[in-house]
């Protein structure tokens, strides 16, 4: 597959895509599957490679922009519908989210940049400061809550 400028280590069904087929992205996810949700609807998770952010198999500094949207749940029904579309933290989720960072951080371009997204219902994104030395620059909040943070690094 020919490099990209942007990845998607973990793009889910790419909800928040406005271009689901865009050729300047990879998508990656460690799942590859597809459900019935309970309201009749189909839910696809087809990243274009199968990718474990922990561990991905890109040279350093090769992406201009990152995106990395990782499971916030660490509560939630293997079958619900929150579980399907978004994962399930396992046990060990600062190890795997602290990994996560690590890799996307080697694999982004110097002064590329990283987009954080973390929904904090369970977990504050406080928690997830702690599992990177990297500072963010600046974000914003959304949601009915306002709990979804989407917080802009810059990599060095
Ligand atoms: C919050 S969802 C992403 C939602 C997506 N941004 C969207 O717009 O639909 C998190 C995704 O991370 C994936 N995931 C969990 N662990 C992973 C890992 N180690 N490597 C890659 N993907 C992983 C899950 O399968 C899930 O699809």
């Amino acid at each position: 597959m020919e490099q990209t400028k942007i990845l998607d280590p973990c793009c889910g069904s790419k909800m928040f895509w406005f271009d689901k087929n865009n050729k300047n992205v990879t998508f990656g996810d460690i799942r590859n599957e597809e459900h019935t949700l309970c309201d009749g609807r189909t839910l696809e998770i087809k990243p274009d490679m199968p990718l474990d952010f922990r561990d991905m198999p890109f040279a350093d500094n090769s992406f201009k922009l990152v995106v990395f949207d990782p499971p916030h749940l660490i509560k939630a029904g293997t079958r619900s519908w929150l579980g399907l579309k978004y994962g399930i933290l396992q046990n060990d989720w600062q190890d795997d989210i602290r990994k996560g960072f690590s890799e996307c951080f080697r694999v982004l371009a110097k002064d590329g940049v990283l987009i954080f997204k973390w929904n904090e219902t369970q977990i504050k994104v406080s928690e997830l400061l702690k599992l990177t030395e990297q500072q963010p620059l600046f974000g914003h909040k959304s949601g009915k809550r306002m709990d979804t943070h989407w917080l802009t690094f810059m990599g060095n």
